[in-house]
């Protein structure tokens, strides 16, 4: 491998788009990592020969940077793992990213936990991030830091190379000010974002957030989508703007006409017994995401006698996630309680109400999922986007299927003919799925195509050109 090698296009995610897994036998192998981010930029750098900075997913093991061949678009690209060790995955991840950020940045959904020794972990690993772009950065080269687990990486690169344009993106919400401001590093991190020379949020309501917490708390003035960064020899400006991202949709659309596809969707709906109505949930396992609403849903509407078990079966696919986290892992329990609760109540026999898969699957099985589903529930109680969403909207070649879509989901700005409910009202949920199960073919037809229209038009690749191309204009200069 040739360790000079330099790169025009650099991306950095806290996670690498593959995760090292080591076998029993002690046989080692790449296996593709959950989460949107993967699906979501893959193809851009598939294209593009860049290279993708990154944890694989891993303690303590030096990997070397390799070429990863073959993904789902084809081509291939130059990956960089970064080491971390068992105690920068506790105080870094586990710690300052999804114990203090994630739940703050999710409006305290969970109560966010403060300490300063995660922080400086999250300093020092932001720092190591940083130098490895820094290493395989060509002279002027763009990278695109993604996440809030980095948000302090546009800084320190600038710091160390000033010659490089830098994007960032936040893939999950920026929450209010007078959220934001609990934080006790929030100047820190605000400054670590203006670093950057475009910083990039899923929806205009992020945007705002940002703008906000910038002119309080760091006194900074924004005009438009502009922040003006007061620095030794003037003004620098960091501009500021929504891209709502988006999938593959042609790869989606791809799997939903595949005859092994179709055939396995069948196979699904002949397994659960042949119900009208299969109803279907897919997360990572996650307390944004509204799973126990859902269900509670669901129960309620079992109990009332309003659908019956044999007419109507709920998956749930919860994919496994942060599970050394307590509040993953009481989430985790209370899912299951909840889930044998209502199995317990209502199952027969033949017929079971939830089917709750709790592992990951690969792309084709998913798909054959939304395939067989008649109704989709994405319930998130706050999500940046939700790219689960939009993957079901794309495999529905049918135009045949209904998505029950949270309004506090980025992708209910986009997908409105969606029927839209708030997460927290049970009886808006059970309204809206007695809707679906009763709705004409006419009104399906007529509300998926109208969402898919928008899925295609909008797809990754357009994203990813469109905050590129934006990326490419800054100067730094006044607009
Ligand atoms: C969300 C975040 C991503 C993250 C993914 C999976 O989509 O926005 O940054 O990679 O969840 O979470 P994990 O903690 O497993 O990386």
């Amino acid at each position: 491998m040739d360790q000079t090698q330099r790169f025009d296009l650099v991306v950095v995610s806290n996670r690498l788009p593959v995760d090292r897994v080591v076998a029993a036998d002690g046989i080692a192998t790449w296996r593709r990592s959950p989460g949107g981010l993967v699906t979501a930029l893959e193809p851009v750098m598939a294209t593009s020969h860049g290279a993708w900075v990154g944890w694989p997913g891993v303690t303590s093991e030096r990997l070397d940077p390799f070429e990863l061949k073959g993904g789902l678009a084809g081509g291939s690209f130059h990956v960089v793992p970064v080491e971390l060790n068992e105690s920068e995955i506790v105080e870094y991840y586990e710690g300052f990213a999804n114990a203090t950020l994630w739940p703050l940045y999710h409006d305290l959904i969970a109560v966010p936990e403060y300490h300063r020794q995660w922080w400086e972990c999250y300093v020092k690993v932001n720092e190591r991030f940083a130098r490895a772009v820094a290493e395989v950065a060509a002279p002027g080269a763009t990278v695109w830091v993604q996440d809030y687990q980095l948000q302090l990486v546009p800084q320190q690169l600038r710091a160390i190379r000033p010659d490089i344009k830098i994007g960032f993106f936040s893939h999950i919400p920026f929450p209010g000010a007078d959220l934001f401001a609990q934080l006790p590093w929030r100047e820190q991190v605000l400054q670590g974002l203006l670093g950057a020379d475009l910083v990039g949020f899923q929806r205009v309501e992020d945007c705002r957030n940002f703008g906000r917490a910038v002119r309080h708390l760091l006194g900074y003035r924004t005009q438009r989508d502009t922040v003006q960064v007061p620095t030794e020899n003037g003004t620098r400006m960091v501009r500021y703007s929504d891209y709502p991202i988006s999938i593959d949709a042609k790869a989606f659309e791809t799997l939903g006409r595949d005859p092994k596809v179709r055939a396995r969707a069948e196979q699904i709906r002949q397994d659960l017994g042949s119900p009208k109505t299969i109803l279907l949930g897919i997360d990572r396992l996650d307390y944004t995401k509204g799973i126990r609403h859902r269900l509670k849903a669901f129960g309620e509407l079992l109990g009332e006698g309003r659908i019956d078990v044999g007419d109507a079966a709920l998956i749930q696919v919860a994919v496994p996630s942060r599970e050394r986290v307590r509040t993953y892992q009481r989430l985790r329990d209370d899912i299951e309680l909840t889930v044998a609760r209502i199995n317990g109540e209502f199952s027969t026999v033949g017929d079971t109400a939830v089917h709750y898969l709790h592992r990951s699957f690969p792309r084709e099985e998913m798909a054959a999922f939304y395939v067989a589903a008649d109704i989709m529930l994405v319930t998130a109680l706050r999500d940046g986007m939700n790219l689960v969403a939009k993957e079901y909207v794309a495999t529905n070649t049918d135009n045949n299927g209904a998505l029950i879509l949270s309004e506090f989901a980025g992708a209910s700005d986009e997908l409105k003919t969606a029927l839209l409910v708030n997460p927290h009202d049970i009886d808006g949920i059970k309204s809206a799925i007695l809707y679906a199960m009763q709705m004409s073919k006419t009104e399906r037809t007529r509300r998926m195509r109208a969402m898919r229209r928008h899925v295609h038009e909008d797809n990754v690749l357009a994203w990813a050109h469109r905050y590129l191309e934006d990326l490419d204009r800054c100067d730094g200069a006044a607009a």
